[in-house]
C-alpha cells in the first residue's frame, strides 16, 4: 500500500528545488527511504499530474503541479501551520461541513481540513444553497477549536472573513471587501461566503467548523443564470486563471494569523482590518430584518460583532442578524 504522507515529504524536498535537481542519493538522504519506494512514488505522483523531469546525470526536478488541491500540495509548506494539521480531499462529496464535522466528533485535534472538487449539497448561511461547481473553486472546512472565550465567539466569522479577503488580495491583487456578515466580495458581486457551525464531540469537548467557499476560476456559465448578476469569480474579475493551491495555503496562513491575535490580543486588531475592508463603511444602505428594513449608512462593527447603522435621524443601531444591501 503506497503511503501518501511520502508524496507530501518527496514534494517538499524536491520543491526547495524548484529551479534546479536533486540527486537520487540527496533524495535518499533526506528521506530515509530506498531509491525504489521513491520512484514507485514519483510514478504515481505523475500519473497525478506532476510533472517530474528525471535526468540520470542531474537527479529529479519539478516541472509543474497539477491544478488540484491534493493534501501533499496543500500541507507542502505548511507543517508547522495550526489549521492544517490533517487534510483530507475528496473528488466530490455532500458538503466539506459535513464531513469535517464527523471528522471532529471522534478526534481532539485542530486544523483538520477537508477539500473537495465538488459538494453535491454545498449549504451557505440561512439553509440556503451553495453552488459548488468542479475543479473551479475552493470548497473547504476546516475544524477550529479557538482558545477564547464565549463571548468572543462573535468575532470568528469577522476574524475568518478577514483572512480571506486578506488571501485573496495578496494572492491576486484584486480589491476583495468584506460585506457583512460573512461576504466577501469583488465590484459588488459576491466571489466568496463563510459558514461557520458548531459542534461537540464524543469526548464532549466543543469544536468549529469554518466552511469557506472561493469561486476562483469560473466562467460566467458555471453560475446559475438566477445568480449570475450578483455572484463573481476571482477569474471574471481578474481577467486570468489564478492558482487555487496558492490562495488554500494563503487562506489557511491568514486564518492562522489572525486567529493568533485574536486569541493573544483580543478583537481590536481584527475590528480595525475590518473596518479598512469594509464594503459597507460609510456606505447607505439597507438591512433587512424579521420586522422589516433599516436605512441609513454604515457606520463600522459593534462591540459584539453587530453591523452598525447611522439612520437618518443620527442615532446608531446595531443588527445581529439579517441581510445587507447596498444601494
Ligand atoms: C454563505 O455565503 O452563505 C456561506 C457559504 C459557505 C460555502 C462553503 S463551501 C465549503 C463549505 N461546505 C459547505 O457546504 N458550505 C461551506
Amino acid at each position: 500500500m503506497i503511503d501518501k504522507a511520502l508524496d507530501g515529504k518527496i514534494l517538499s524536498v524536491i520543491r526547495k528545488n524548484f529551479d534546479g535537481y536533486i540527486s537520487s542519493d540527496e533524495l535518499v538522504n533526506a528521506l530515509d527511504v530506498s531509491i525504489s519506494i521513491i520512484s514507485e512514488h514519483i510514478k504515481a505522483m505523475r500519473n497525478e499530474g506532476y510533472d517530474i523531469e528525471f535526468l540520470p546525470s542531474l537527479g529529479y526536478r519539478l516541472i509543474s503541479v497539477p491544478d488540484k488541491l491534493y493534501p501533499a500540495m496543500v500541507r507542502c509548506g505548511l507543517e508547522k501551520c495550526r489549521f492544517a494539521s490533517e487534510v483530507y480531499y475528496y473528488q466530490s462529496t455532500d458538503s466539506t461541513n459535513d464531513v469535517a464535522e464527523r471528522l471532529a466528533v471522534n478526534s481532539d485535534k485542530e486544523g483538520i481540513v477537508v477539500i473537495a472538487e465538488k459538494q453535491e449539497r454545498g449549504r451557505g448561511r440561512l439553509g440556503r444553497k451553495w453552488m459548488s461547481s468542479e475543479n473551479v473553486g475552493i470548497w473547504m472546512s476546516i475544524v477550529i477549536r479557538p482558545k477564547i472565550d464565549y463571548m468572543n465567539a462573535c468575532w470568528i466569522t469577522p476574524a475568518a472573513s478577514v483572512a480571506v479577503a486578506t488571501a485573496i488580495r495578496e494572492v491576486t491583487g484584486l480589491s476583495a471587501l468584506i460585506k457583512w456578515p460573512n461576504d466577501v466580495m469583488i465590484d459588488g458581486r459576491k466571489v466568496s461566503g463563510i459558514l461557520v457551525e458548531t459542534g461537540k464531540g464524543n469526548n464532549q469537548l466543543p469544536f468549529m467548523i469554518l466552511g469557506i467557499g472561493v469561486n476562483v476560476n469560473h466562467k460566467l456559465n458555471d453560475f446559475p443564470a438566477e445568480i449570475q448578476d450578483r455572484s463573481i469569480s476571482l477569474a471574471l474579475a481578474g481577467e486570468r486563471n489564478f492558482s487555487r493551491l496558492d490562495l488554500v495555503q494563503e487562506i489557511l496562513k491568514n486564518l492562522e494569523k489572525y486567529f493568533n491575535i485574536l486569541e493573544e490580543a483580543g478583537p481590536d486588531t481584527i475590528v480595525s482590518e475590518w473596518e479598512k475592508l469594509s464594503v459597507t463603511f460609510g456606505r447607505r444602505i439597507k438591512v433587512q430584518i424579521p420586522a422589516g428594513i433599516l436605512e441609513g449608512f454604515g457606520n463600522g462593527i459593534g462591540e459584539n460583532g453587530e453591523i452598525l447603522i447611522r439612520k437618518d435621524d443620527g442615532r446608531i443601531e446595531g443588527v445581529f442578524s439579517g441581510d445587507v444591501i447596498i444601494e
